[in-house]
């Protein structure tokens, strides 16, 4: 495989182990001082955490112009067992699929070949976009034959730290999600192993299964669960890490402004977004009701629970990871909110349009707002300060050039 297909340049995926192993030891230690130390609840006992507006520019960039253990305590609320922010560690590849390039490599393919549908229309990357954050930039996505979504499409950029997956958290792996959506109806309508067959017919294709996995048991080497395996290796390849946020981290301190700086400080203090968005991926990988879920109107979608049925998901998502987040907008599950300040300024309210009012108060069926919204009352510049860092999560624009695909059977059905 040359040059030209290859996403980006790979090395950056590909970091000499050593490098990787002192990542995710740093962040360790990094994680378990935060735990030790900077729990705390926001009371007026604590006002001396709470940033005063008088702290000004050069302060905050005192505060935090210094290793991130040394950064000032985050504030969380009670029993909230959060990570600090930091850089993205290396992904984790699963023991029954382990990475090799050839697989990451098929993979990529596939996550661009449009035969994954049974129109031949619609790729992974029709909704998951290079150049559009991999997201499609849409409010809801299109499926096949131009069917609307119920549902936003998020970032793929990441995916490989987040599980669960989907914003309901109902695919335990990326395997698992690769499947359903080669299967899904809505989106790539290809029944699996239609789709196996149609690959298997393609001799390039069918040799690539065979170098990566072998000749196997099956009458084909080409099947959904290796199809599967094949684009999760991909997309665990497909990651954040070279934001302004993480050359500031690693000691470069002029390359964030002191508004970014002093949103940092909003965002890991008064505002208590640390509460779920933690961690280097900015998710804690959780179901939380944050009151988006239109209940009893146009758009109703009660999350979780649609796929547990327990009561307590009533209205849950997970938790979405915020890096390159500027550029993934329209926002949440159902892509109501057209901007960052829009979302931010939802969330100062308390989010109230997820609080019951009138009638609603008697509806058992209301889903009850997570504990850990509060009303923050921000002031304007906080909420543009908290705006400008969220930018700062941002990965350097690369031309991304989608892989050549192996030749054959590009016909509707
Ligand atoms: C028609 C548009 C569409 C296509 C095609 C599509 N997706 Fe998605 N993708 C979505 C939407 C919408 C969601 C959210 C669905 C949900 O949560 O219920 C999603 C969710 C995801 C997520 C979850 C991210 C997260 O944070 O939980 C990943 C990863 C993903 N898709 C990867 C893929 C892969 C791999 C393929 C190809 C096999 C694919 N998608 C094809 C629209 C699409
Ligand atoms: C109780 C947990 C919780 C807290 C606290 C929280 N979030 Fe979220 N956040 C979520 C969940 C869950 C979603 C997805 C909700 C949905 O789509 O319905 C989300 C979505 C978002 C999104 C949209 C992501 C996307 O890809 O569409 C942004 C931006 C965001 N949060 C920023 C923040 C900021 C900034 C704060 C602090 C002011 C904050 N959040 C506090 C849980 C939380």
């Amino acid at each position: 495989m040359n040059d030209r297909t290859r996403i980006g340049d790979r090395s950056w995926r590909l970091l000499p182990l050593a490098l990787l192993t002192l990542g995710v030891a740093a962040s360790l230690v990094v994680g378990c001082t935060s735990r030790d130390q900077t729990k705390q609840v926001p009371s007026s006992a604590d006002t001396a955490l709470i940033p005063d507006p008088a702290v000004g520019p050069r302060d905050v960039r005192a505060l935090y112009a210094r290793p991130v253990s040394e950064w000032p305590a985050f504030i969380v609320d009670n029993g909230v067992d959060a990570v600090e922010l930091g850089p993205v560690p290396d992904v984790v590849f699963p023991e029954d699929n382990p990475y090799s390039e050839t697989k990451a490599d098929l993979g990529e393919q596939l996550f661009f070949d449009p035969r994954l549908s049974a129109s031949n229309q619609m790729a992974c990357a029709s909704c998951h976009d290079p150049d559009l954050g991999w997201a499609d930039g849409k409010t809801v996505s299109f499926g096949t034959d131009r069917l609307q979504l119920a549902r936003n499409a998020p970032t793929a950029l990441g995916a490989g730290h987040v599980a669960p997956l989907f914003w309901d958290g109902r695919a335990e792996s990326l395997e698992a999600l690769s499947a359903e959506v080669i299967n899904n109806a809505d989106e790539l309508h290809g029944i699996g192993d239609d789709v196996a067959a149609k690959l298997d017919a393609i001799p390039e294709y069918r040799d690539a299964f065979v170098e990566v996995f072998g000749d196997g048991d099956n009458a084909s080497p080409v099947t959904l669960d290796r199809i599967a395996k094949a684009i999760a290796t991909f997309v665990r390849t497909i990651n954040p890490g070279r934001s302004r946020f993480d050359r500031f981290v690693a000691g470069r301190y002029n390359v964030l402004t002191d508004q970014e700086l002093r949103g940092l400080h909003v965002f890991r203090t008064r505002a208590n977004c640390m509460n779920c968005h933690h961690g280097p991926l900015f998710t804690d990988n959780q179901l939380h009701t944050t009151g988006l879920h239109l209940y009893g109107r146009r758009g109703e979608d009660l999350g979780a629970f649609r796929v547990t049925g327990k009561d307590e998901d009533r209205g849950a998502f997970r938790t979405p990871t915020l890096r390159h987040i500027e550029r993934t907008g329209p926002y949440m599950h159902h892509g109501l909110f057209e901007s960052l300040e829009v979302t931010v300024r939802s969330y100062s309210g308390g989010n109230k349009v997820g609080r019951p009012r009138g009638k609603q108060l008697e509806d058992p069926g209301f889903p009850g707002m997570s504990p850990l919204i509060h009303e923050l009352n921000l002031t304007d510049d906080e909420i543009s300060d908290l705006v400008a860092f969220l930018g700062t999560l941002t990965e350097p624009h690369r031309r991304i050039e989608p892989p050549s695909l192996p030749a054959g059977l590009y016909k509707r059905e």
